[in-house]
């Protein structure tokens, strides 16, 4: 995916000539001009948003609103369990880089697992980090002009948006603790709540990490292990000329990347995604693959690229690099500090695939030897199983979910 980022720094720059008017952020919003896209043919399923689709397919949400004590304003989907009961804990959802909420149901209710959770009678809150579309509010600090709102990478997403979260499960549902599924970066943001704010660890009756990412120390994807070596130019590049915030859903590159997968799911989306993380054509449903592609892009800062730019050339799982000065004032030495993983005394199910070539088998062995309450490090059999298969390969349920659903059910009557 990282190599929208070359092209959005050609879109970027452009933009800049056009704007004329460096340092200051570029703001712009494309409208979300449906009565064209209906008269292309788009899929609606593409341009609903999550309310929408979760009531086409026949399911309940609700939209919540959470405040971090750092300010941001999250957008939260709540699918209740379509149960008269519900079971165990209320489950978090947490997306990946570059996704929100509704990579959890963009594949249907054959698919999704939010939906597929809430039919087997869970309380389902699918979450969305700051930043991203559904999450783009401060209570102060205004993301279109102040480039401080951007200021931010997983760090902030596991220590100030989780924990905020799953207070907010807890007390909205009167249940002591809940149960966490991360997706590739929502696993991350999990490692580092539990090593920053490990008072949180005891809120989590079962933490699920599906492609698991800290270390990334044996990345497969040649193009985004290049990409990597330049992330801190990159995000510098992109400060200085105004675009501290990339692939937003209001962009232009969210708009072609939408059109083409519309026009070209497996040629061109399944490419973009094999060369990145070594997807295996057909093992996701191409209308799913046209469906995600018009949710992903859903907004980033150009520090979290940066930040996993630093994870993968560092080869250690440990805090953004402010530079030395920086560094000083931030944490008090010339180096970021390692999270230390000792403190993530959650218990923890990591589930992870043979082809994946973003958390790669070794890079997830050496996390899971760190981790102190492992349950279990679970390798999907397939071996073509790859990074987003997890979330919506057509063999997700069979491989991924009731792996999961067994666990909840075991869980439920600790
Ligand atoms: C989703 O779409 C509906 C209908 O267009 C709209 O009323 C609602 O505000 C949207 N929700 C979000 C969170 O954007
Ligand atoms: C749920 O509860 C209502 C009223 O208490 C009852 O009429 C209905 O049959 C129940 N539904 C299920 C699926 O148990
Ligand atoms: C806790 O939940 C109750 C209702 O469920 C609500 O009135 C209250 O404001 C919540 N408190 C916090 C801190 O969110
Ligand atoms: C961004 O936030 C970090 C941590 O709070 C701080 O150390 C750093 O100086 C900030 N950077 C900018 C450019 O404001
Ligand atoms: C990590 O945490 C453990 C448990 O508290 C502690 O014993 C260890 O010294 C810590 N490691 C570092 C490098 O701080």
């Amino acid at each position: 995916m990282l190599f929208l980022a070359v092209f959005s720094v050609i879109i970027c720059l452009q933009d800049t000539v056009l704007a004329g008017n460096p340092k200051k952020l570029i703001s712009y919003s494309l409208a979300d001009n449906r009565p064209l896209k209906k008269a292309l043919g788009y899929d609606e399923d593409v341009y609903f948003n999550f309310t929408e689709l979760s009531t086409k397919y026949g399911f309940l949400s609700e939209e919540h609103s959470v405040t971090t004590e750092d300010g941001y304003i999250l957008g939260v989907f709540r699918i209740p369990s379509t149960c008269n009961t519900t079971n165990g804990y209320p489950v978090i959802l947490m997306h990946g880089l570059l996704d929100s909420s509704d990579a959890w149901i963009v594949a249907g209710p054959k698919v999704g697992l939010g939906y597929i959770l809430s039919s087997n009678c869970y309380d389902v809150w699918a979450a969305n980090g700051r930043g991203t579309a559904y999450s783009r509010n401060h209570v102060k600090l205004d993301p279109n002009k102040d480039a401080e709102y951007w200021n931010y990478s997983f760090d902030e997403n596991g220590k100030y948006d989780l924990p905020a979260i799953v207070d907010y499960v807890i007390n909205a549902t009167d249940k002591p603790k809940v149960y966490y599924v991360g997706h590739s970066q929502g696993t991350t943001d999990f490692y580092v709540m539990g090593a920053l704010r490990p008072e949180y660890n005891k809120k989590i009756h079962l933490s699920v990490s599906l492609a698991p990412i800290a270390y990334m120390k044996h990345m497969k994807s040649l193009l985004l292990l290049i990409i990597a070596q330049q992330t801190d130019l990159l995000k510098d590049t992109l400060d200085e000329i105004g675009f501290a915030e990339i692939f937003g859903k209001h962009q232009l590159i969210h708009s072609i990347v939408e059109k083409v997968c519309q026009i070209a799911p497996e040629p061109i989306c399944g490419t973009a995604l094999s060369i990145t993380t070594g997807y295996k054509h057909e093992s996701i449903s191409s209308k799913t693959l046209s469906v995600a592609f018009g949710h992903l892009l859903a907004g980033i800062s150009s520090k979290t690229l940066a930040h996993f730019g630093q994870l993968i050339v560092s080869q250690k799982f440990q805090r953004y690099d402010e530079g030395k000065e920086g560094n000083k004032v931030r944490y008090g030495g010339v180096k970021p500090p390692e999270y230390n993983l000792t403190l993530v005394t959650s218990p923890l199910l990591l589930v992870c695939g043979k082809n994946d070539w973003v958390s790669s088998l070794e890079d997830v062995n050496e996390l899971s030897a760190r981790l102190p309450n492992m349950v279990e490090e679970y390798v999907v059999p397939d071996p073509s199983w790859s990074h987003n298969n997890h979330l919506w390969g057509v063999n997700a349920p069979k491989y991924v979910f009731s792996k999961i659903l067994a666990y909840f059910k075991e869980y439920d009557l600790r």
